[in-house]
Formats: structure tokens, C-alpha cells, sequence
């Protein structure tokens, strides 16, 4: 499939949803089609329902998902609890593309507290451009793969 028509997965906490709002302006503008499941501003809310919610539906769906969280480590961490997750917290250019190269995450997590509005878009823009470089790296992928089969 062509990545960058794939679908993206959307989702903050309250600390996060001001910047996920400035993010789908990038989706918007590169066209790329996205479901967000956190439409509404809940301050009581928990990050970890949107990142179970949001990771079964980037494996379902064989999509790409964006988390936002105040550090993106909550989001981060209960998202990699789903199989066939690969979620990868990015703070700089750096990070994601190598995030991308390296591990082939289907997941980018961001911190809202922690990243400015210009570095997110940046390192979203990065993210989602960025190719898997497979040999090496596909047989490193493969071995989380397999320990996660058990
Ligand atoms: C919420 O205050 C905050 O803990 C959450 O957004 C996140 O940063 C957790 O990792």
C-alpha cells in the first residue's frame, strides 16, 4: 500500500489535545486520511484508554498511529502493550526518522509538555515520510515479532 495513503490514527489525552488539534493541520494539508478518537476536550480523561483504543485499531486496520500525552511516555508505554505494536516516543527529526528506518513503528508518540508545536510538526512530517530500510533491520523487527508470537 502506498504509505502515504495510509490511514492514520489519532489520539490525545487532555494534555495532549491542544497540539493533536495543530497536528491535524499537517494531515489535512498532505492529504492523508485520519480518525480521530479523541474528538472532545475531557480534562478527567486517561491516557491509556485512548492508547488501547488507538493501538487494536492501527493493528485491525494496518494503519499508522499519533499519540499525544503530556510526555508521550503513558501513551507510549500502554501502547506497546498490544501486539503488533511498535510504538516509538520521537523528540527531535532524528528520532522519528530513525524510529522509521530502524524499527518500522506503526506507532509515533509525542509529548505535548515536552515538544514544541513547530519541532511535532517536524518530527510528524518526518514520521510519515520516512521508509523502513528493511535488511538488517527487518531480521531485528522480526525477532521482537517472534517473542511477542511466544
Ligand atoms: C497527564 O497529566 C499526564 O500524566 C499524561 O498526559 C502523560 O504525560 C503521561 O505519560
Amino acid at each position: 500500500m502506498d504509505e502515504k495513503k495510509k490511514k492514520v490514527i489519532l489520539a490525545s489525552d487532555h494534555a495532549g489535545f491542544e497540539l493533536k488539534e495543530k497536528l491535524k493541520d499537517v494531515l489535512k494539508e498532505n492529504e492523508i486520511p485520519f480518525d480521530d478518537l479523541t474528538p472532545r476536550f475531557d480534562k478527567d480523561d486517561d491516557y491509556p484508554d485512548y492508547a488501547f483504543k488507538a493501538a487494536n485499531k492501527v493493528v485491525r486496520e494496518k494503519a499508522r498511529g499519533i499519540l499525544i500525552c503530556g510526555t508521550g511516555i503513558g501513551m507510549c508505554i500502554a501502547a506497546n502493550k498490544v501486539k503488533g505494536v511498535r510504538a516509538a516516543m520521537a523528540y527531535d527529526e532524528k528520532t522519528a526518522r530513525l524510529a522509521r528506518q530502524h524499527n518500522d513503528s506503526n506507532i509515533l508518540c509525542i509529548g505535548s509538555r515536552t515538544t514544541e508545536e513547530d519541532e511535532a510538526k517536524k518530527i510528524l512530517k518526518t514520521w510519515l515520510t520516512t521508509r523502513f530500510l528493511e535488511g538488517t533491520h527487518a531480521r531485528r523487527v522480526e525477532k521482537i515479532k517472534e517473542f511477542e508470537m511466544g
